[in-house]
């Protein structure tokens, strides 16, 4: 726990304000390094924006504006979003900030020391909207223009005096690095690409422009700049103090080699391979590590500012949900690495069911059973008496619960998984009703028995302090809010004590719906209003024809542009199935849906809590083969390690269980 934890986003163009896909980058980063910094980690967190380039002058001369001035506006309009959706930034770095100008020279001069800088003529194609060089592999053929795929835009051809990175140099070095920090680059999936990639050979780079004014001059030959990715890559340098400081000095140095860049898959390449073979070639150490998430998309085409069809506006929900029900539902509604299709349908299901039904309605009825009872006095924990309380037994399972969430919790958010996180938190909280329910303090109120009463209530108490702890860093304004209301403020921006000491004591205000509740027809309304807005999506435009040498090289793969919420053979192969035969299978305590499941592999057995209670008798699976999900990662269900999962039919209640048409081993392998 004691490295730093620097996280960062990628730099954003500032030729559109932000839309929900920039926004969920950063609201990631936000919950991810918050997390950190609950835990007592010494963090720090860079966004900002990547000001330089042919796209930028072009934009700004376009309105008839200096590009300064121009970047000025579209600046002042990310930092007001930002401030809003709660993204606790330390810089918002910018690339035309002096000492990050300063840093890319640096960088620049230490390069051209190694010799990995050399000047040549150059010939090539160029799409200014992705400001990256394309191969005619990399092209889509319409009559006879040569288009990018991803803007759909012709690409240019570029001729002149180029100075060139020596990339060609790094291939085996970056391939050595790879093979012993199997972890740089995460997902799994996406470590492979690069390796595959990397391994098909690399050109070296041609990273200066001559035609194009808007960027950093090359030191020493002013008539070209300097490439805009060399320029903006730098940035997550300069803000740790710029190259020569974290060469020398070790504060500087601990604090970048802490370093998390969080990308989406579009720059990859830039930040797994440019990237690092410049770092090498300017002497200085690797940053921690690169997560790559997938693609947030509308009817399955990307979100993107250049796609009008996709215009989702973060800040037009955030005027009608607040920013925390839209941080809280990316974070929880999509697994970080995969792509996820967005509907204003599931924002608003998420939000009356998970924040209004389970969050809200916890908080609410807690806080007003209390005053109800106890009106402005402190609510203090009392003890069960051992053997003698009713209640004991109830209540030793809301702590078992409540430590599972806790152990769950934090490994999500340690694995870069906030979805996970937010499960865990939320099953806890689901716990915490069903404890409620049963122990019908309401009930106990009326007979009289107010030291029961007031024991229950500190234990719900206790669950909604725990979980705005726990769910601070994915809605940070709300878990305030909530503590705030039971009298614990001060617990804001800390993590709980991992085990259950009971609650603390304070005293609740008058309870205020956190999460109100929208009329169905209002909710209709947004809802048709919002998705009238985002219109038909273009089709995507086809693939080079397959058959030409190479369209299906590594390096076509790297940079596959295309938005589809398809996934490819490899994602799939990454999901491990076997048939499983039931050994053994128990109802697990007190709960109505979930069976302790013991299963036949062939080769070991495996233990599952599956959720088919409400479907099938115990009895009724023992000797059925099921289809099993065999490297799911472990969690902690019921205080019962969970270790994969078996699938069945249905959404939220099981209706079949899957099954094959044979008999296979137990083991066999399904794909
Ligand atoms: O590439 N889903 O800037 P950019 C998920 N300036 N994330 C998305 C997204 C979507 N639909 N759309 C955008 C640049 N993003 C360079 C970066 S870094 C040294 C320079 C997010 O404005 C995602 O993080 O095009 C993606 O990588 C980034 O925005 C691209 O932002
Ligand atoms: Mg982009």
């Amino acid at each position: 726990m004691s490295e730093r934890f620097y996280i960062t986003t990628p730099i954003y163009y500032v030729n559109a304000v932000p839309h929900l896909g920039t926004f969920y980058s950063t609201v990631v980063a936000d919950a991810l390094c918050r997390y950190h910094r609950a835990r007592g980690q010494k963090t720090f967190f860079l966004t900002g924006t990547d000001e330089h380039g042919q796209k930028i002058e072009r934009m700004a001369r376009d309105q008839g504006q200096e590009p300064k001035a121009y970047c000025d506006g579209v600046v002042a309009a990310f930092e007001k979003t930002w401030q809003r959706m709660g993204v606790s930034y330390d810089r918002f770095i910018r690339t035309t900030d002096a000492d990050h100008e300063a840093a890319v020279v640096e960088m620049w001069q230490r390069m051209e020391k190694q010799g990995d800088i050399y000047a040549a003529d150059y010939e090539g194609l160029y799409c200014v909207g992705c400001e990256d060089w394309k191969t005619d592999d990399e092209v889509v053929i319409e009559g006879d223009v040569k288009l990018c795929p991803t803007h759909r835009r012709p690409v240019e051809k570029v001729k002149e005096k180029n100075y060139f990175f020596r990339l060609s140099r790094y291939q085996q070095p970056l391939l050595d690095f790879y093979a012993s920090h199997k972890d740089f680059v995460r997902p799994e999936s996406r470590h492979n690409e690069v390796v595959s990639f990397v391994s098909g050979g690399l050109k070296d780079l041609s990273v200066s422009r001559m035609s194009v004014k808007w960027g950093i001059p090359v030191p020493g030959d002013q008539k070209h700049t300097i490439y805009v990715w060399i320029d903006a890559l730098t940035n997550y340098l300069t803000a740790a103090g710029g190259p020569a400081k974290i060469a020398q000095d070790a504060e500087a140095r601990a604090l970048w080699t802490g370093c998390h860049h969080l990308i989406a898959k579009d720059i990859l390449r830039f930040h797994a391979v440019y990237w690092p073979a410049m770092l090498m070639s300017a002497e200085l150490p690797m940053p921690r590590g690169i997560f790559c998430h997938g693609y947030l998309t509308v009817k399955g085409q990307k979100i993107s500012k250049s796609m009008p069809a996709t215009r989702v506006d973060p800040n037009e929900i955030a005027d009608v949900l607040g920013a925390d029900p839209l941080r809280y539902f990316v974070l929880r509604e999509y697994s970080l690495g995969a792509d996820g299709d967005f509907t204003y349908e599931s924002l608003f299901q998420r939000y009356e069911s998970d924040l209004g039904n389970d969050l809200g309605n916890l908080a609410n009825r807690t806080i007003a059973m209390s005053r109800q009872f106890l009106g402005d006095a402190e609510l203090v924990a009392r003890a069960p008496r051992a053997g003698v309380d009713p209640l004991e037994e109830l209540e030793v399972d809301l702590r078992t619960d409540a430590s599972d969430a806790w152990m769950n919790a934090v490994r999500g958010w340690e694995d870069f998984a906030p979805g996970r996180a937010l499960d865990a938190t939320w099953a806890m909280i689901r716990a915490a009703n069903a404890y409620i329910d049963r122990a019908a303090p309401w009930k106990l109120g009326k007979a009289g028995q107010i030291n029961e009463v007031k024991s229950v209530l500190a234990n719900a108490a206790e669950v909604i302090r725990r979980a705005a702890m726990m769910l601070a860093p994915a809605m940070p304004s709300a878990a305030r809010e909530l503590l705030r209301q039971i009298g614990r403020e001060n617990d804001f921006g800390h993590w709980p004590e991992q085990d259950w000491k009971g609650w603390p004591g304070g005293t609740f205000t008058v309870p205020k719906p956190v999460f109100p509740r929208f009329e169905a027809a209002v909710r209709d309304g947004f809802i048709a209003k919002w998705t009238a807005a985002m219109g038909e999506p273009v089709p995507a435009p086809g693939k080079p024809d397959a058959s030409g040498a190479g369209a299906t090289t590594a390096a076509a793969a790297i940079s596959e542009p295309a938005a589809k919420a398809e996934i490819g053979i490899d994602d799939f192969g990454r999901v491990e199935l076997r048939a499983a035969r039931v050994l053994a299978a128990e109802r697990v305590p007190k709960t109505d849906k979930l069976l302790k499941l013991t299963l036949d592999l062939g080769t070991e057995q495996r233990t599952v809590v599956s959720g088919i209670a409400g479907a099938y008798q115990p009895e009724a699976i023992v000797g059925k083969t099921v289809i099993y999900l065999a490297n799911l990662k472990p969690a902690k269900i019921r205080g019962v390690l969970s270790q994969g999962m078996i699938l069945a039919a249905g959404d939220d209640q099981v209706l079949a269980l899957s099954a094959l048409d044979r008999d296979v081993p137990p083991g066999t392998k399904i794909r």
